[in-house]
């Protein structure tokens, strides 16, 4: 089986819902099929609470993945700020890019993530007047740029978890079971 690296950009999985069940479902779906051992999970947040990325070990377990997953909630239409150091810190260049940076060549990249806003808010006409792929379009470049293979991304819209706004939880927490079930597909086929 490929081997399979889960970079989770969550700031704190510990008060999550939407991204912990997905994690936790992803591994236990592992769990149950046996192959736990070709999942890798670097929760950046819990591996880095002081955001001093080890650009050394973060490069190590690149290097050793055919899929790379980037899961995490989306904020201000981006990533979280510890993912995005992470970006800034281990794709450097000389590794992801430049004349000899071809460490992640062919490896496929898939984004996973998770929206507060509903499906209908990403298009023209709606309140984030962008569709979710136009959003993504620096990630996608990123993808270009270290010369990964862009898998289609899987979004999860209309996970709201803020203070202050209500949301069902039960509900989220069954939608992100099924997109985790989803993602496991697609980074086992
Ligand atoms: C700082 C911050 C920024 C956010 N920005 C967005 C956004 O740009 N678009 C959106 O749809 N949701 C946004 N949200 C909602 C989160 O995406 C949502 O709460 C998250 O996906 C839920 O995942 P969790 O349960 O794992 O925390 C934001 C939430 C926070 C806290």
């Amino acid at each position: 089986m490929l081997k399979i690296l889960i970079i989770n950009g969550h700031p704190d999985l510990d008060h999550s819902v939407s991204n912990k069940t997905i994690i936790n479902t992803v591994l236990l779906l592992a769990d149950e099929n046996n192959c736990s051992s070709d999942i890798e999970l670097r929760s950046l947040a819990k591996l880095y609470p002081d955001y001093k990325i080890d650009k050394k070990a973060e490069q190590k377990a690149l290097l050793n993945a055919d899929i790379i997953v980037l899961q995490f909630p989306f904020f201000w239409y981006s990533v979280p700020a510890i993912l995005k150091l992470w970006i800034d810190t281990v794709l450097e260049y000389g590794f992801a890019y430049g004349k000899i940076g071809n460490k992640l060549h062919g490896k496929k990249l898939l984004l996973s993530l998770t929206t507060g806003g509903p499906e209908d808010a990403y298009s023209e006409s709606g309140r984030n007047h962008y569709q979710i792929t136009d959003l993504l379009r620096p990630l996608i470049q990123t993808s270009n740029l270290i010369g990964t293979q862009f898998l289609e991304p899987i979004v999860c819209f209309g996970m709201p978890n803020i203070p202050g706004i209500d949301s069902n939880h039960e509900i989220i927490a069954a939608k992100a079971v099924e997109h985790a079930q989803k993602l496991y597909k697609i980074i086992t086929k």
